[in-house]
């Protein structure tokens, strides 16, 4: 694991070793020298601002980031308006891409009053070619350019975009390494996500992420586990086993493990208080795996399913590789066994040839299901992927009438589910002050609702009983209710 290091004990003018992790401290030493000569040629160190796009596991990789960034030497913040951005970038519908171009705009400008800055992109967005190609014709301006496979080389791609001039792009096309021990800024002190894998093999039809994450690795248990307890020995009471089909975990290690395997080691961490986990493909999810959770203390009362389609038909061209049936059984089996959980679900509309029917079908399984929330996606295209070539893309008027009536119906189950707990006490994770209102805080429930509480800051990253006295919807407003139950 990655111990505060004596960068300045690095001997900067030997040959940079081979092997990695060394190869990115004495990188990380290199790029020392210019976080030095900025500092004493401006009377304060140079600020960094990292922009996250995307899922939870670019959320981790933006840490990553930063631990480097500090650990060399820059300041954090979270203003644009710094001498070094990037931009982790997500691709996985069109928007996302679009929400990045709109806002490079705003970059260029604050490059041109401060020229010192750099700016830099990474992440999905940066494995496709034709990206590439767009921001070399239109955004000459950006200094460093790299892609999902060689984010562990950042100390290295840094020093060298310091010392060229002009615009740096390195991506590599796929990767099978897995780097541990690089420095990491968690943006919580007392919740972590861990990444227990990357890439995916699942090549669901409109699906980007493989193309740009890259083929399935498991990271070993013992690094898992290591990365925890260190984390626990830091404060950190929650974690998040991050993997894009958490429930194939393990299975192309040397010494093949299972995921419910892993929660059971995961579990016996000391001080460790909740485990949470994304995402489960329904196709893996094992009986073992509910087996695990249903005797677990420690694992959240929450699992996020994703449905995607409740039609077997549209499933079957999306690749998903269950019925519709089979996904109802298993909802159903999950909720019998683990009677308090929540179930969340991503759902996409407009899958080419999704007609009128097909989409009855997916209200059909919303109101079985009876989500607790749900992340509803309308279609988009994606260059290269399976579905992108299917004929019938559906017109966007039809889509948007389908994709109205089932957020329409997910609010209404997600409402009702969610005011099953009021009038109960259950335990929260105290997560931050109320931004709207000070003289309150958020807590978590296990099973993913929030609540607001009368509180302040001493509170955080406590876990403690609060009393669900009003449903507003998605969310509580209760008290804490630490005395009476003590
Ligand atoms: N690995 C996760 C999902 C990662 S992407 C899983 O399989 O569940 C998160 C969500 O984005 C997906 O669940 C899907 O609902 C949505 N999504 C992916 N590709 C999409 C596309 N081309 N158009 C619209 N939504 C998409
Ligand atoms: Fe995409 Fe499917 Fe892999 Fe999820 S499981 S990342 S939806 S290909
Ligand atoms: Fe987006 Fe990449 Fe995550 S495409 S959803 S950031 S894996």
């Amino acid at each position: 694991m990655y111990q505060k290091l004596d960068l300045d004990k690095i001997n900067r003018n030997e040959a940079p070793p081979q092997e990695e992790p060394a190869r990115q401290y004495y990188f990380m030493a290199k790029c020392r020298n210019w976080v030095n000569a900025f500092t004493q040629e401006n009377g304060r160190p140079p600020r960094a601002c990292v922009t996250t796009f995307g899922c939870q596991m670019n959320a981790r990789d933006s840490e990553k980031l930063m631990g480097i960034l500090e650990a060399v030497g820059f300041c954090p913040t979270d203003s644009e308006q710094a001498d070094f951005v990037i931009y982790n970038t997500c691709t996985v519908r069109d928007n996302a891409n679009q929400r990045v171009y709109g806002r490079l705009g705003e970059l260029n400008r604050y490059k041109k009053q401060n020229p010192q800055m750099k700016v830099a992109l990474c992440g999905c967005m940066m494995q496709e070619p034709t990206v590439i190609e767009k921001l070399k014709k239109s955004y000459p301006f950006i200094d460093l350019i790299f892609g999902t496979h060689n984010i562990y080389k950042f100390a290295e791609l840094l020093c060298a975009s310091f010392e060229t001039e002009g615009m740096l792009i390195d991506i590599w096309e796929d990767t099978d390494k897995i780097v541990e021990d690089l420095p990491v800024d968690r943006k919580y002190p007392f919740k972590s996500g861990i990444n227990i894998m990357f890439g995916c093999n699942n090549f669901c039809s409109y699906c980007i992420v493989p193309y740009v994450r890259g083929r399935e690795r498991s990271r070993e248990p013992k690094e898992i586990l290591r990365e925890i307890e260190r984390l626990v020995a830091e404060g950190v009471v929650e974690v998040m086993l991050l993997g894009q089909n958490v429930n194939s975990y393990g299975k192309n290690l040397d010494e093949p493990i299972t995921f419910a395997e892993l929660l059971r080691e995961v579990e016996k961490i000391e001080g460790l208080q909740r485990i949470r986990f994304m995402t489960s493909h329904p196709k893996d999810l094992s009986e073992e795996l509910i087996e695990v959770m249903k005797q677990s203390k420690k694992i959240c009362r929450h699992l996020h399913l994703p449905l995607q389609s409740g039609s077997t038909r549209i499933l079957q061209q999306m690749n998903r590789r269950y019925t519709k049936e089979q996904y109802l059984e298993l909802a159903e089996r999950i909720r019998r066994e683990i009677p308090d959980i929540a179930i969340t679900t991503d759902i996409i509309v407009g899958f080419p040839g999704e007609t009128a029917e097909d989409l009855e079908e997916t209200l059909d399984v919303v109101r079985r299901v009876k989500y607790d929330n749900a992340f509803t996606f309308i279609y988009s295209k994606r260059t290269g992927t399976p579905a992108a070539a299917m004929p019938d893309q559906v017109p966007p008027e039809q889509v948007k009438e389908g994709f109205d009536r089932l957020l329409k119906l997910v609010q209404e189950t997600a409402r009702e589910q969610v005011a099953k707990y009021q009038g109960q006490v259950m335990e929260a994770l105290i997560e931050e002050v109320n931004e709207s209102d000070a003289s309150l805080v958020t807590g978590r429930l296990s099973n993913n609702t929030i609540v607001h509480l009368p509180g302040d800051a001493s509170m955080i990253g406590q876990i403690l009983p609060v009393s669900l006295d009003e449903c507003h919807g998605f969310y509580y407003t209760g008290y804490c209710a630490y005395k009476e139950t003590k």
